[in-house]
């Protein structure tokens, strides 16, 4: 499984393997980023989902040693939400502009929105200049919608929505850039002694006093339950999910007032272990990505579904970022990835190859009837023209990289998260624009 890929050679396994490659890389990072703080969760959390009431017994908790007694065949079982069709009518009935539709102007006067270097909680992972990047004209791109404007970001404005509230992200890498994000664009106006950052952990949080609000991020790659839920141990081979339950998840994120969840990436790697909450003895099903993403889906629909007031708690989803790791998609003459890239695809209704099509139908109908307890952050299409803005190779690695890999800059190249400043910070605008 842990192998190297050497360019040019058995073009035709590259994408497999170079997306192994990357979340190899991903993990890598997320288990060397943080000293190891081991979080301590609670069992005695009165929300289960309803689907869960029936069981007379406790099931263990899955952690990174679960391991399934067998493994077999996916036995059809579906999750316990899906059956009511109340398609809500998705807003107020008015005609909204639709804001994922429109192009990139270059924009250095008003871009970028926040400043690396003036940040105390940027992530080297996602700091690009500071690892080296020469050009910064990723940093000055602004999101023109085709027929209206985006509501101008405005940081003291935001913080008055969020006064005496909690925003959470809940998800995983992606969603954590987008917290790290949003965390930089509101920490500036806040005075030193008013603000604070937990340490790294399950839930991370950062508290602005002044306020009485928080912007958090909880590490749920998969939302469900599963092997994968350590923040920085988190297991490669053999994911195992619980497809029925979220418990662990929703005891942190249920009292949040404005939640943005995301998942994706982590089901594009295989088969997925199914550890059903009934199952005693550790048998496990085996069930593909896509499918295992939509049981996972339907158990936190069957959330939002029961516990959500739209007039309480607002809650959005985002959809699959997309990732630039093979330039032939967008230059067939260019053999390589997003390394070297420095401006965005121009060409209309671009869509790369690994942003799945049935997944986001899926996730469409899953949303649409949820109607509007929930709205969708439709990032997918806007950051499709995006492939200059990933890290590429100005980022921090956390292993050594070898003169091989150094002397082949895209063998090592992150293609999947973003520089920030950069392009999750107009995911972010679209968010206030929401709000
Ligand atoms: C778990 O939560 C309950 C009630 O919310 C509380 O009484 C208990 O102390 C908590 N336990 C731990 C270990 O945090
Ligand atoms: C903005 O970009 C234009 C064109 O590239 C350049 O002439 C100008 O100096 C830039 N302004 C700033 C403030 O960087
Ligand atoms: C960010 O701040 C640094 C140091 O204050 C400054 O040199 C740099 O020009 C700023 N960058 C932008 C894009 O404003
Ligand atoms: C930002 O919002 C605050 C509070 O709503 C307002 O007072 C201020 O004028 C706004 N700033 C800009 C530049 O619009
Ligand atoms: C702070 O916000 C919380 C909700 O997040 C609320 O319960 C609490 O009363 C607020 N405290 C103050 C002093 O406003
Ligand atoms: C992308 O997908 C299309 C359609 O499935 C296929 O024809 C093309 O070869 C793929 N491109 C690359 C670079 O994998
Ligand atoms: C990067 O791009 C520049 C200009 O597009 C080109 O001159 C250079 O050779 C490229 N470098 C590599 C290593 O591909
Ligand atoms: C997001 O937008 C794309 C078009 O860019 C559309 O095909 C897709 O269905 C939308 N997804 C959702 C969940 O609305």
């Amino acid at each position: 499984m842990v192998q190297v890929w050497k360019w040019g050679r058995r073009r035709s396994t590259f994408p497999l393997i170079s997306l192994i490659f990357m979340l190899l890389i991903t993990a890598t990072i997320l288990f060397n980023e943080f000293k190891i703080q081991h979080f301590h969760h609670n069992q005695s959390s009165d929300h289960h989902l309803h689907l869960q009431h029936t069981l007379n017994f406790s099931p263990v908790e899955l952690d990174r040693f679960t391991t399934c007694s067998s493994t077999v065949k996916y036995s059809g079982r579906e999750v316990g939400w899906g059956g009511n069709h109340r398609y809500l009518p998705v807003s107020d009935g008015e005609k909204e502009c639709d804001v994922f539709s429109g192009k990139w102007v270059f924009d250095n006067t008003s871009y970028p929105l926040h400043n690396e270097s003036h940040c105390p909680y940027m992530s080297d992972q996602l700091a690009c200049h500071k690892h080296g990047r020469p050009d910064l004209g990723y940093q000055y791109w602004r999101w023109q919608p085709n027929h209206c404007n985006l509501k101008r970001w405005n940081a003291t404005e935001m913080w008055e929505k969020l006064r005496g509230k909690r925003l959470m992200f809940v998800g995983d890498s992606l969603n954590r850039g987008q917290w790290i994000s949003m965390v930089c664009l509101l920490q500036s106006v806040i005075p030193a002694e008013m603000k604070s950052m937990s340490p790294n952990a399950h839930l991370t949080i950062f508290r602005a006093e002044n306020y009485n609000a928080s912007v958090e991020f909880l590490w749920a790659p998969l939302l469900v339950d599963s092997n994968s839920d350590d923040p920085v141990n988190h297991r490669l081979s053999d994911r195992i999910i619980r497809p029925d339950s979220a418990t662990r998840h929703l005891s942190k994120w249920e009292n949040a007032d404005i939640l943005v969840f995301n998942t994706y990436l982590w089901w594009r790697q295989g088969p997925v272990k199914l550890m059903w909450s009934s199952e005693e003895n550790g048998v496990c099903e085996e069930l593909d990505g896509r499918p295992a993403m939509e049981l996972a889906m339907k158990t936190w629909a069957d959330w939002v579904d029961s516990y959500v007031d739209p007039l309480e708690k607002r809650v959005f989803f985002v959809t699959m970022s997309p990732t630039h790791m093979r330039s032939q998609e967008w230059n067939p003459e260019r053999q390589g990835n997003c390394y070297n890239e420095t401006n965005p695809i121009t060409q209309e209704n671009y869509w790369g190859n690994d942003s799945d099509v049935p997944t986001m139908r899926m996730v469409e109908k899953i949303l649409s009837r949820l109607g509007s307890k929930v709205r969708v952050l439709n990032i997918t299409q806007l950051s499709e023209y995006r492939k200059d803005g990933h890290p590429s190779i100005y980022r921090k690695f956390w292993e050594t990289l070898s003169p091989e890999q150094l002397s082949k800059p895209e063998s090592y190249s992150d293609c999947i998260h973003w520089c920030l400043p950069g392009v999750p910070d107009v995911w972010n605008e679209l968010l206030f624009h929401f709000l």
